[in-house]
C-alpha cells in the first residue's frame, strides 16, 4: 500500500497502478484496433463547456464517431438541430460534425452501451459547506454501471480529488459484476479547457492520462492521441487527478498573491499594474498573474477545496489554499469600499448612487457567468442601497444564480453616451475586449477599474 494508512485506497504497484488482473490482450486489442483504424465510437457524457469542444475535437481531428449524452434535453435537442449554446463554438462546427454522420446527441442514457469508450465531463461543484459535491459524478457512474459491457473504456474527465476514479467510480462500476482492468478499462484524464483562449484549443493543449491499470492508460492514451496533438501519460489515475488540482491551486494562490500586493501597493501610492508589467519583462523565474475583483469560473474558486477536503482524511491542512481563499474572497468587499471612498470624495454617498457594473461574465470575452465576482459586487452594492445596472455584451439577460437567489433579473443596458452620463460610477468587473473603453472614459463621471484597463492616470479613473 503506498498511501497513508488513514487514506482508503486500493493496492497500488510500484508504477502507481492498482494490482488488478489486466483485460485479456484480445479484448483490449480489439479496442486498440478500432482506435487505430478510426472505427471506435466515443460517448461523451455531459455536453457542457468541456464535453462539447472535446466531442468536436474527436470528430474534427480524429474523424472519430461521437455520441454526446446529456440529461439536459434542451442541450441535446439544440445539438441535434445543429445549434450551439456556447459562444465561442460556432453552430457551423456542430452542423458539419452532424452532417458528416460523425456526431449525434441524445438524452437517452440506455444508449450508453453503444460506444466503445465513455468519457465523463459532468460538473464537480462544492456543497454550501465547501465540500465536494459528488452527486453528478455518482449519478453518472451509476448510469454507466447500468449500461456497462465487457471491453468498454471509461474515462473520468471532471476535476476532482485524488482517489475518485480508483475508489468511488471504480466501486460503482464494479457493482455491475464486471471487474475493472479485467472486463472494462478505467482511467482519469483531466480537462484543461480554457474557454475563450485563442492561443490554445482542446486539440493543442497536451492531455494528461492516468490509468487505474497500465492497460487502461495505454488504450486511453491511444484514443486521445487521435483528438489531441500531445498525450502525456502519467503513472496512475491519482497522479492525473492531483496534476489537475495542482494546476488550479497554483493559479488560485498566485492570484491571491497579486491581489494582496495590489492592496499593499495601492496604500503606498504604487500602481500594481505598472509593477506587474515591469516584472513580466524578466525572461525567467517570474510568471505574470493579474489582480481582479475576486475569483470566478467553475474551476479556480472551487477545485482547490477538493484537495482541502481529501487532505483532512490524512490529518493534514492545506494552509496555502485556505489563505488564498481568504484573500480572494475578500476582494469584492475591498472593491466596494474603494468605490464608496471614491464617491465620498466627490461628495456622494454610495446609498442612492447609480452604479453600472461593466461585465458579469467571470472573465473577458466569454458568456459564462459561473461564480463570477460581479454577482457578489452587485449584492454588496444593493446591500448598501445603491441603484445597480449592468452591461455585458455577451450576457444580455442576467441569469438566475444558485448562490445569489435574491438578485432580481435585469437586462444588459446599452453603453450609450446618455446612459453613461446618467450613472454616478462605472465599475469595470470584466474587461471584455469589444467594449470601447475610451468612449466609457469620455462619458462616465467616475470609473472603478478592477482589471487594469486604463494604464497611467486618468482624472475620472480609480484603480481598485
Ligand atoms: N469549464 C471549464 O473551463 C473547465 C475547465 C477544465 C475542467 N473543467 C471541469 O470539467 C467538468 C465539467 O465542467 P463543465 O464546465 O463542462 O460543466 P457544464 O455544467 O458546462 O457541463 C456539464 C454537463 O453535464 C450534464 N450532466 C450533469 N449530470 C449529468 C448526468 N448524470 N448525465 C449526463 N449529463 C449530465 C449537465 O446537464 C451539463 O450539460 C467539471 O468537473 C469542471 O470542473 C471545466
Amino acid at each position: 500500500m503506498n498511501v497513508h494508512p488513514r487514506g482508503r485506497s486500493l493496492n497500488c504497484n510500484a508504477a502507481g497502478h492498482t494490482d488488478r488482473t489486466e483485460m485479456s490482450d484480445s479484448t483490449a486489442g480489439q479496442l486498440r484496433t478500432k482506435i487505430s483504424d478510426g472505427s471506435a465510437h466515443v460517448g461523451i457524457i455531459g455536453m457542457g463547456y468541456v464535453g462539447l469542444p472535446l466531442a468536436l475535437a474527436f470528430v474534427e481531428r480524429g474523424k472519430i464517431k461521437v455520441t454526446g449524452f446529456d440529461i439536459d434535453a434542451k442541450k441535446t435537442d439544440a445539438l441535434t438541430r445543429g445549434e450551439s449554446y456556447i459562444m465561442y463554438i460556432g453552430p457551423e462546427r456542430v452542423r458539419r460534425a452532424r452532417d458528416l454522420g460523425l456526431f449525434d446527441a441524445t438524452s437517452d442514457l440506455t444508449r450508453l452501451k453503444e460506444p466503445d469508450a465513455l468519457l465523463i465531463a459532468v460538473p464537480t461543484p462544492l456543497t454550501p459547506q465547501r465540500t465536494p459535491e459528488m452527486r453528478y459524478v455518482v449519478d453518472t457512474a451509476r448510469q454507466v454501471r447500468d449500461a456497462l459491457r465487457r471491453g468498454q473504456l471509461v474515462v473520468l474527465e471532471s476535476t476532482t480529488y485524488p482517489g475518485t476514479t480508483d475508489e468511488l467510480v471504480c466501486s460503482i462500476l464494479e457493482e455491475s459484476g464486471l471487474k475493472c482492468g479485467e472486463d472494462f478499462l478505467l482511467a482519469f484524464s483531466p480537462e484543461r479547457e480554457d474557454p475563450g483562449n485563442r492561443q490554445f484549443s482542446t486539440t493543442t493543449i497536451p492531455k494528461i492520462v492516468g490509468g487505474v491499470t497500465a492497460g487502461a492508460c495505454d488504450v486511453a492514451s491511444a484514443l486521445y492521441a487521435s483528438a489531441v496533438e500531445k498525450v502525456v501519460r502519467v503513472s496512475s489515475a491519482r497522479v492525473a487527478e492531483a496534476t489537475k488540482l495542482t494546476e488550479n491551486i497554483f493559479r488560485a494562490v498566485n492570484i491571491a498573491l497579486v491581489n494582496e500586493l495590489k492592496i499593499i501597493y495601492d496604500r503606498m501610492g504604487i500602481d500594481v499594474w505598472d509593477v506587474l508589467d515591469a516584472a513580466a519583462t524578466k525572461p525567467f523565474g517570474f510568471m505574470k498573474f493579474t489582480p481582479g475583483p475576486g475569483l470566478g469560473g467553475h474551476c479556480i474558486p472551487l477545485d482547490p477545496f477538493y484537495l482541502t477536503w481529501k487532505a483532512r482524511e490524512y490529518g493534514l491542512t492545506t494552509r496555502f489554499i485556505e489563505l488564498a481563499g481568504e484573500v480572494n474572497i475578500a476582494m469584492p468587499q475591498y472593491v466596494i469600499n474603494k468605490l464608496q471612498a471614491a464617491l465620498n470624495q466627490r461628495g456622494k454617498p454610495l446609498r442612492g448612487s447609480r452604479v453600472l457594473v461593466l461585465g458579469i461574465a467571470y472573465k473577458k470575452d466569454i458568456d459564462d457567468p459561473r461564480e463570477s465576482p460581479s454577482f457578489e459586487l452587485i449584492e454588496l452594492l444593493l446591500e448598501r442601497e445603491a441603484e445597480v445596472s449592468y452591461h455585458d455584451p455577451h450576457i444580455l439577460e442576467m441569469p438566475r444564480m444558485r448562490a445569489h437567489p435574491h438578485l432580481r433579473p435585469m437586462a444588459s443596458q446599452p453603453l450609450t453616451e446618455k446612459f453613461l452620463g446618467s450613472v454616478d460610477a462605472v465599475l469595470i468587473a470584466t474587461d471584455h475586449t469589444t467594449v470601447d473603453y475610451a468612449f466609457v472614459a469620455k462619458h462616465a463621471r467616475l470609473i472603478l477599474d478592477t482589471r487594469g484597463v486604463y494604464r497611467g492616470s486618468h482624472p475620472n479613473v480609480v484603480k481598485a
